[in-house]
C-alpha cells in the first residue's frame, strides 16, 4: 500500500529538500517506486537538487488546476527508472494549492507509487500545511540548535492536530532526522546533544546525517547525495534512514570525527 511521507521542519534551510531527494533516491535504489513532490511554490528547489530543472514543463499547480494531467507533469529520473519528480510552480500563487485539488493529486499519486514524498516549504503557512495534510508519516528534519528544535516541536503539534489522519483520530507516524550534525562542534559542546533533542521532541530518531561537503557537491551537480557519493558518510546515513523507514532494524551510528587531533597533526607534519 502506498505511503505518503512529508519531509517538514518549520525552520528554513535545515535540509528538507536535500533529505527529500536523498530518501527518495535511497528508497528507489532499494527497488520501490517513488515520487518526490515539491510543495515549495515560488522557490522550487527540488528540481535543481534532482538535476531536472531543464525538463520541467508542467507542475503541481497545473495538475491541481486541471491544466495538465498528472502523467504530463511527472518527470522520470534519468539515473533511477523508478524515481519520479512532480515539480513545484514558480508562480507565487500559493492559494492555488486548494485542499480539494491537492487531495485529488495525492490520491492519484497513491495509486501509482509505493512512496509519495512531499517536500514541505519552511514555515507553518498554507504550503507547509498542504504538504502535511494527507501524510501517513512524517520526517521532521532538525538541526542540533535551539531554534530548529523549537520549530520542530511546533510542527509536531501541527502533525498531531491539522492532518487528515489526526482529524480522524489516527496517528501520523513521526520520525526525527537530525541533519548537519558536526561531530567536532558536538565535542566542544557547541550544539545540542542528540539526547537533548530527543528528550525535547519525544519522537523516535530516524537517523543522524553529518555535516559534509558531499551534500553541497551533490546539489551543485543535481544528483541526490546517495547517488553522487554513495560511499560517503551522508549517503550511508541516508541509506540507513531509508532502511528504517522500511521497518528494518539498523544500528544507529553517531557521526564521529574522522581523525583525532594527534592524527591530523601528524599528517600535517608528514605532508
Ligand atoms: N548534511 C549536510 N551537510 C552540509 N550541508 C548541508 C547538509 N544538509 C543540507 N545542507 C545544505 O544546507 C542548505 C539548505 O539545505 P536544503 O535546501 O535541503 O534545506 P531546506 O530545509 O529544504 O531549505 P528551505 O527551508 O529553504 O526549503 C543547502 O545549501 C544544503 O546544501
Ligand atoms: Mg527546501
Amino acid at each position: 500500500m502506498a505511503k505518503v511521507l512529508v519531509v517538514t521542519s518549520g525552520k528554513g534551510g535545515v535540509g528538507k529538500t536535500t533529505t527529500t531527494a536523498a530518501l527518495g533516491a535511497a528508497l528507489a535504489q532499494r527497488g520501490d517506486k517513488v515520487v518526490v513532490v515539491d510543495f515549495d511554490v515560488g522557490l522550487r528547489n527540488l528540481d535543481l537538487v534532482m538535476g531536472a530543472e531543464r525538463r520541467v514543463v508542467f507542475d503541481l499547480i497545473n495538475v491541481v488546476q486541471g491544466v495538465a494531467k498528472l502523467p504530463q507533469a511527472l518527470i522520470r529520473d534519468k539515473r533511477l527508472e523508478n524515481l519520479w519528480l512532480l515539480p513545484a510552480s514558480q508562480t507565487r500563487d500559493k492559494d492555488a494549492l486548494t485542499e480539494e485539488g491537492v487531495g485529488k493529486v495525492i490520491a492519484d499519486l497513491r495509486s501509482r507509487f509505493d512512496w509519495v514524498i512531499c517536500d514541505s516549504p519552511a514555515g507553518i503557512e498554507r504550503g507547509a500545511s498542504m504538504a502535511m495534510r494527507f501524510a501517513d508519516e512524517a520526517v521532521i528534519v532538525t538541526n542540533p540548535e535551539v531554534s530548529s528544535v523549537r520549530d520542530s516541536d511546533r510542527i509536531i503539534g501541527m502533525l498531531d492536530s491539522k492532518t487528515v489522519r489526526a482529524e480522524k483520530g489516527e496517528r501520523v507516524e513521526k520520525h526525527v532526522l537530525i541533519t548537519r550534525y558536526d561531530p567536532s562542534r558536538a565535542a566542544r559542546g557547541e550544539m545540542l546533544t542528540i539526547d537533548d533533542i530527543l528528550e525535547i521532541l519525544a519522537t523516535p530518531l530516524l537517523g543522524i546525517i553529518p555535516e559534509s561537503q558531499d551534500v553541497l557537491k551533490a546539489s551543485n551537480v543535481g544528483t541526490p547525495v546517495t547517488l553522487s557519493n554513495a560511499d560517503g558518510a551522508p549517503a550511508l546515513a541516508y541509506m540507513d534512514a531509508a532502511k528504517r523507514l522500511c521497518g528494518e532494524n539498523v544500528t544507529m551510528h553517531v557521526p564521529a570525527e574522522r581523525r583525532g587531533l594527534m592524527d591530523r597533526l601528524l599528517r600535517r607534519r608528514a605532508a
